[in-house]
């Protein structure tokens, strides 16, 4: 974290996680235990139907609510999708573009991502904007080339001033739901490739003030570590964002004095 720069984002992503009903418990239980968190800001993707409720029941707090994917057209005849527009009229703060599940299970690719950034930052939104390699592209060695090309495809077009509204999630496709997390160094390692490639492409400043977080089974345990280096600013949590107690465990790590 770099707190002096820019915002430590901590988001739970409930993928296709709690009905309405669950989504009320889990608001009911975290909502008298948040305090303050001065230092992050906290984000709640979750699935699309329970987004108008989950603004309300969070509106009095903190607690922003992001969307888990876009369409990058305005309107039309995309059935089954949901445009940037109506996310922006029910309260939606944030929206994952590009996570890895959505790229392997429905066909999104890296120039889908960045017509879904467009569309997301042209609705006003902040596009949570994930990237990483799987296993045997970090065994082959190509993880900063990948890197490389997924984020240079993603934000290719934007200006500084878009930029500074994007959020970048490196997240290693080994380390999603599987309990084996990158080492601290290992997520630096690639969050300062990331922002190096945006200084290259948008200056220093820019770069500086962008939040990078690491995703891919971070929890309760390993939260600290991890937003102790210099270029995790955040994180975008699966599984222990599902459970109170471990996804307040996470937002007081990011909240050390
Ligand atoms: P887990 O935290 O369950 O590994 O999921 C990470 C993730 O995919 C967040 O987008």
């Amino acid at each position: 974290m770099n707190r002096k720069y820019r915002k430590t984002i901590i988001a739970g992503n409930w993928k296709m996680n709690k009905t309405l009903t669950e989504t009320k418990a889990f608001a009911d239980e975290i909502k008298p235990q948040l305090g303050k968190h001065k230092w992050c800001e906290v984000v709640l993707c979750v699935p699309f139907v329970n987004i108008p409720a989950a603004v309300r029941m969070f509106k009095d707090t903190r607690v922003a609510i992001g969307a888990e994917n876009v369409h990058f057209e305005d309107h039309g005849a995309f059935t089954g999708e949901v445009t940037a527009e109506m996310l922006k009229e029910v309260g939606v703060k944030y929206v994952i573009i590009g996570h890895s599940e959505r790229r392997e299970y429905y066909g999104e690719t890296d120039f889908t991502v960045n017509k879904k950034i467009k569309a997301a930052l042209a609705a006003g939104l902040h596009p949570i904007v994930c990237v990483g390699e799987s296993l045997e592209q970090r065994e082959l060695g190509v993880t900063a080339e990948l890197i490389n090309y997924q984020v240079k495809c993603a934000l290719s077009g934007l200006d500084a001033s878009q930029m500074r509204k994007v959020v970048i999630a490196y997240e290693p496709l080994w380390a999603i739901g599987t309990g084996k997390t990158a080492t601290a160094e290992q997520a630096n390692e690639v969050c300062e490739i990331i922002r190096g490639i945006i200084r290259h492409q948008f200056g220093a400043r820019v770069a500086r003030a962008v939040t990078i977080q690491y995703g891919g089974s971070m929890n309760a345990k390993n939260a600290a570590e991890l937003l102790a280096q210099p270029d995790v600013d955040g994180g975008l949590i699966g599984g222990a964002a599902l459970k109170v107690p471990d996804f307040l465990q996470i937002i007081a790590a990011a909240n050390q004095e």
